[in-house]
């Protein structure tokens, strides 16, 4: 299967990293919008112009399926991306709840939601976690992680006091943390030792490579092709790209 990964930058490389652990797909097209990147910023209509831009780039490519592993993608432009593309989409957010569902968490336990200031404003992660029974929710924006991982910032005081200066507003103690952002695994097990009791991590990649496995049940293991594309800067995608994802040659 030829698929393609959408970000707008280069953080969906964190779930292009669970689809290449899974080896289930014969060619991976990644697109990052480095040109434009942050999405997570800027209004749903900008979101949205910018995200069917990248539909018609995916049309070249003949995918049989656009995984946009952006959660500001995710959360506002899906329903409009849908109408324009001849090929089916996923979203990383319905998988996000859905692993949560598969879990052993209590509907009343504490669950904290952080992504982008697009991603949390927009209720889609509360709405969906509400709907599913799920009372007990917190979501914040916490957008400054983004450029902290941009800049290579994973652990350190710098990094301390970001959680600090967001997690001290926190009214509970989480279980679970839903990193609907795909710069936060990158700081996911700093994220989860600022508790002493740490919270179990919902990481968008994995999340989407369950709920694939359902639905595409027939995939076989093999080896994965992998071409990088950026609409700025290829160069520093390549450079992210074989330091996060451990690649030694890619195109
Ligand atoms: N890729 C975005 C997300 O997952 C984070 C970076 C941005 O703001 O564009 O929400």
């Amino acid at each position: 299967m030829r698929i393609g990964v959408f970000d707008s930058g280069v953080g969906g490389l964190t779930v292009v990293k669970s689809l290449l652990d899974s080896k289930l797909f014969r060619e991976i097209i990644y697109f990052g919008d480095t040109a434009r990147v942050p999405y997570g910023s800027k209004d749903k209509n900008t979101i949205i112009r910018y995200s069917l831009e990248a539909v018609e780039f995916f049309k070249n490519f003949n995918i049989e399926l656009l995984v946009v592993a952006c959660n500001t993608v995710s959360a506002n432009a899906l329903p409009k991306m849908r109408e324009e593309a001849d090929f089916p989409i996923v979203g990383v957010i319905e998988s996000g709840v859905l692993a949560l569902q598969n879990s052993d968490l209590q509907k009343d336990e504490p669950i904290l939601v952080i992504g982008t200031s697009a991603t949390i404003g927009s209720g889609i992660y509360q709405n969906l976690l509400n709907q599913n029974g799920y009372s007990n929710v917190e979501a914040m924006a916490t957008g400054l992680f983004v450029p902290l991982v941009e800049e290579g910032i994973f652990k350190g005081e710098v990094l301390d006091s970001t959680m600090d200066f967001y997690f001290k507003k926190l009214k509970s103690k989480p279980h679970r943390v839903i990193l609907g952002c795909t710069h936060f695994p990158m700081i996911g097990t700093e994220i989860a030792n600022y508790w002493d009791k740490k919270p179990a991590l919902v990481h968008s990649g994995d999340a989407i490579m369950q709920y694939l496995k359902n639905i595409y049940p027939d995939l076989k293991i093999g080896n994965t092709d992998i071409k990088f594309f950026a609409s700025e800067n290829p160069h520093h995608l390549k450079v992210v790209a074989k330091m996060w994802l451990g690649l030694e040659s890619s195109n």
